[in-house]
């Protein structure tokens, strides 16, 4: 995986489908000293999606798409990225899967978090099936966006211990918590 190097901060865009937890708190890592990266464009393929509040209250361009035709809109991404000279995405709770074609267009890398000790649990509903396989931990995971839905090389992984008393609400909570520690640690080791 090629380098992500410079001084100069390298444009991002973080792609969300829901809460935008993530995004926040990759807004916040943006702010400190020494950060990689600036955001400069949130994309979202639903209205719905809570996190685009996070777009206005730091004033950070957003772009809506429907992904009706999914073929098109990724045409029209990759022409926006571009335009905007984004070199990095960070997807965030995205629920769209992008195209084999789209990953090989972008000039750039993309990474994801997902809410699971990837290789297990790829997909949905991942904390569900940790308890009900009686899994001592869960964790999340962040790796690069291949073709292969969750199956790219991992750089940072943190684990999460379950509980007699944990059910998926429960430890999704856990869990989000350190993905809030994971994302950020996982773009500085990618920068370095
Ligand atoms: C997180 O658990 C992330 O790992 C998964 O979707 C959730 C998104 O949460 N891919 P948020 O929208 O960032 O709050």
């Amino acid at each position: 995986m090629e380098k992500l190097t410079g001084l100069k901060k390298t444009k991002t865009a973080v792609f969300i489908s829901g809460k935008g937890s993530n995004l926040k708190n990759l807004i916040n890592f943006t702010k400190i000293k020494n950060t990689p990266i600036s955001i400069d464009l949130i994309v979202s393929n639903t209205h719905l999606a809570k996190g685009l509040k996070f777009a206005n209250q730091f004033k950070i361009k957003k772009k809506i798409f429907n992904f009706k035709n999914p073929e098109n809109t990724e045409k029209k991404i990759l022409l926006l990225l571009k335009k905007e000279k984004i070199k990095f995405i960070c997807l965030a709770g995205f629920m769209k899967i992008l195209s084999k074609e789209f990953i090989r267009k972008f000039n750039g890398v993309i990474i994801n978090i997902h809410p699971s000790l990837l290789p297990k649990y790829k997909g949905i509903n991942t904390h569900n099936r940790a308890i009900k396989n009686k899994d001592k931990f869960a964790g999340c995971t962040v790796h690069y966006v291949t073709a292969k839905l969750d199956s790219g090389e991992k750089v940072l992984q943190r684990k999460v211990k379950i509980t007699a008393e944990d059910n998926p609400a429960s430890l999704a909570k856990k869990v989000l918590k350190q993905e809030h520690k994971l994302y950020p640690a996982a773009i500085m080791k990618i920068f370095n």
